[in-house]
């Protein structure tokens, strides 16, 4: 069923593959900047976009944004380069009011890019942590929203070419990679599939065809 879908983030490196995915799949899709000069290419991608600041601007403009939409994914991320400050206000911060928005403007399902290791923020490596925290306060959030989510963590990212086949479970016990373009594939393929409701789960390069994997879970 073609769905109305906002993607946070859309300028992302991950976050633009999903667009053209969604696009190419029929979706309506708003692609969500804080830059201007980032439109026309989120346009060029299939995207209509919305210029919103998820860090400066409350939760009213944000809602704004979502309303009327079937479904958000949260893909954007302060990003390595970034203080701890950052890790609050976008990776906790902005992905908590794309949540409060969702609950205000009635958008029952949200998908979260979160991260491995978010489950276990103080077992991660001493500089990890503060946006291991933020990312892991973020999926509480969710989780807590009663809203239709799927918590998708992935390993490391690469820019490999797509594959088309991952591990997913809820805890994979142990660290690998994964490219953006089968993460971006996960998430175009759990956007509509039910059985992913309310489940938190890691996903690694791997074996087995996505969508098998995601009816695994
Ligand atoms: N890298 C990894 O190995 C890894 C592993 C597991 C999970 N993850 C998670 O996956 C996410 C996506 O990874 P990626 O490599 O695709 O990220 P990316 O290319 O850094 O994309 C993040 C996007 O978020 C946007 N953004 C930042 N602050 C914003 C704000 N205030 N309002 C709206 N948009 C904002 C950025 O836009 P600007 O150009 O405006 O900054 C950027 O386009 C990461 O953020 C991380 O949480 C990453």
């Amino acid at each position: 069923m073609a769905m109305k879908v906002l993607v946070a983030g859309a300028h992302g490196k991950t976050a633009r593959r999903l667009v053209r995915m969604l696009a190419e799949s029929g979706h309506e899709v708003l692609g969500l900047v804080r830059k201007e000069e980032q439109m026309s290419n989120v346009e060029a991608d299939g995207a209509e976009p919305v210029l919103v600041d998820l860090e400066e601007e409350g939760v009213e403009t944000v809602g704004r944004a979502v309303e009327g939409c079937d479904a958000v994914v949260f893909a954007a991320g302060a990003g390595p380069g970034s203080g701890a400050a950052r890790k609050e206000t976008m990776d906790y911060g902005g992905a908590a009011k794309l949540v409060e928005a969702a609950e205000q403007n009635g958008v029952r399902r949200y998908l979260m890019l979160s991260s491995m290791g978010a489950n276990d923020p103080e077992g991660g490596p001493e500089p990890m942590r503060p946006y291991l925290r933020a990312k892991a306060r973020a999926d509480e959030r969710l989780r807590e929203s009663g809203l239709d989510y799927t918590i998708i963590r992935p390993g490391s990212l690469t820019d490999e070419e797509e594959t088309g086949r991952i591990e997913a479970a809820e805890s994979l016990g142990r660290r690998g990679e994964i490219s953006r373009s089968d993460v971006a594939r996960t998430f175009a393929e759990a956007l509509e599939m039910e059985s992913t409701y309310g489940k938190t789960f890691e996903i690694l390069a791997g074996e087995t065809p996505i969508r098998e994997a995601l009816e695994r879970i």
